[in-house]
């Protein structure tokens, strides 16, 4: 028997070039008449931005979103949204997140304290259109924005969710995602098999997400490093997008585990990019959750070609391929920061869906496997 919630946004439409040959704009009037256009600078400085805007003249721009934005970059994007009746997302994650919170009623500040609730009903907020341009963290699949706190004396990062937040629409256009350089697309590309892995071993994993997280898992590791050395190719670009668009739809019910647990206080203090932290620290995560004997990770080691206990030597020679740095102590961390990292880790909503119960040791362990 299964109890569980499934959502999806409700259309996706995938198809190279959608973003400026009216694709796009047909689908963003069919949502408003003024909607806002949420996006990177360099969106505008590829020219993209011009071509699309020749589509979808009446857009109201909202350019430059930093990474890991901050709340006040929320609210910033909110009143930008004003007199707007749509919002339209076009970017990585931290743009997406960012256009998620400008389509919110009331003020970010509130949500993030939790003195106010997301609102269940698209109807309540406006509706989003989103687009993304890095294969990562499959925001245009779920309900969930993350964003940095920054009021206090140290940052704090963490999720605002609800069902007003799920995108309407998700267009995937590989012409978007070409000129991603290998650095981010190999970090972003780990972010998106992370989430696959940590969905499909979730307590929260669902007959609706497995096949979504371990087919997703299964394309990443195939096209992924073809994205990294060719970032031209349009084919490798369109598989990472539609397997991290899967990944996401996985996640947004099943959630994640402790390696999100871990990556989002050690990514507020360092600044470090969400899917390098990622990366580095599945490797002693799978060790940790392999002690505890779970049959899902055999699924996935047959998937992959790999021996089931050698899975966490299959993840950390993604690291070597990618140049993905391997030690925390590299990333401006100290072990000062430990004691709080460990707390905040073990009262996410990512490590109570870990498979292995964890504990205060458990996270240290980590920590220190990557120091
Ligand atoms: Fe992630």
């Amino acid at each position: 028997m299964h109890t569980f919630t499934f959502v999806t946004p409700g259309k996706v439409l995938c198809g190279a070039g959608a973003a400026s040959d009216g694709r796009l704009a047909a689908e963003a009037r069919l949502l408003g008449k003024k909607p806002l256009l949420v996006c990177g600078k360099s969106l505008e400085t590829s020219g993209m931005l011009a071509r699309i805007l020749a589509t979808l003249p009446e857009a109201q721009v909202h350019l430059g979103v930093p990474p890991e934005p901050s709340l006040t970059d929320c609210a910033v994007a909110q009143a930008a949204a004003h007199g707007c009746d749509s919002v339209i997302a076009i970017g990585g994650g931290s743009v997406l997140d960012v256009a998620k919170a400008a389509a919110l009623p009331g003020s970010v500040y509130d949500y993030f304290d939790g003195k106010l609730t997301v609102p269940e009903q698209a109807l309540d907020a406006l509706p989003i259109l989103a687009m993304p341009t890095t294969a990562g963290t499959g925001s245009e699949a779920t309900w969930v924005g993350v964003y940095t706190d920054k009021r206090g004396t140290t940052p704090k990062k963490a999720s605002i969710r609800g069902g007003a937040m799920l995108p309407r629409t998700v267009i995937l256009d590989a012409t978007l995602s070409v000129s991603c350089p290998p650095h981010v697309t190999a970090y972003s590309g780990m972010d998106a098999f992370v989430q696959a892995i940590e969905a499909f071993v979730s307590r929260g994993a669902n007959p609706f997400t497995d096949p979504l997280a371990l087919q997703a898992a299964f394309d990443i590791a195939e096209w992924l490093p073809a994205a990294f050395r060719d970032g031209e190719s349009l084919e490798a670009r369109e598989r990472m997008l539609i397997a991290s668009y899967c990944a996401g739809m996985a996640l947004n019910t099943a959630r994640l585990g402790l390696v999100h647990g871990i990556a989002h206080p050690v990514g507020a203090r360092t600044g470090a990019a969400h899917g390098l932290l990622c990366a580095l620290l599945l490797p002693p995560v799978i060790r940790f959750n392999l002690g505890a004997d779970l049959d899902r990770y055999s699924d996935i080691a047959i998937g992959l070609g790999a021996p089931r206990e050698d899975l966490a030597a299959f993840a950390e020679k993604w690291l070597d391929d990618f140049s993905i740095p391997r030690h925390l102590s590299d990333l401006g961390l100290q072990r000062s920061d430990f004691d709080a990292i460990i707390a905040e880790t073990l009262v996410s909503g990512s490590t109570k869906a870990n498979p292995r119960t964890v504990h205060e040791s458990d996270v240290r362990d980590v920590l220190e496997a990557c120091w």
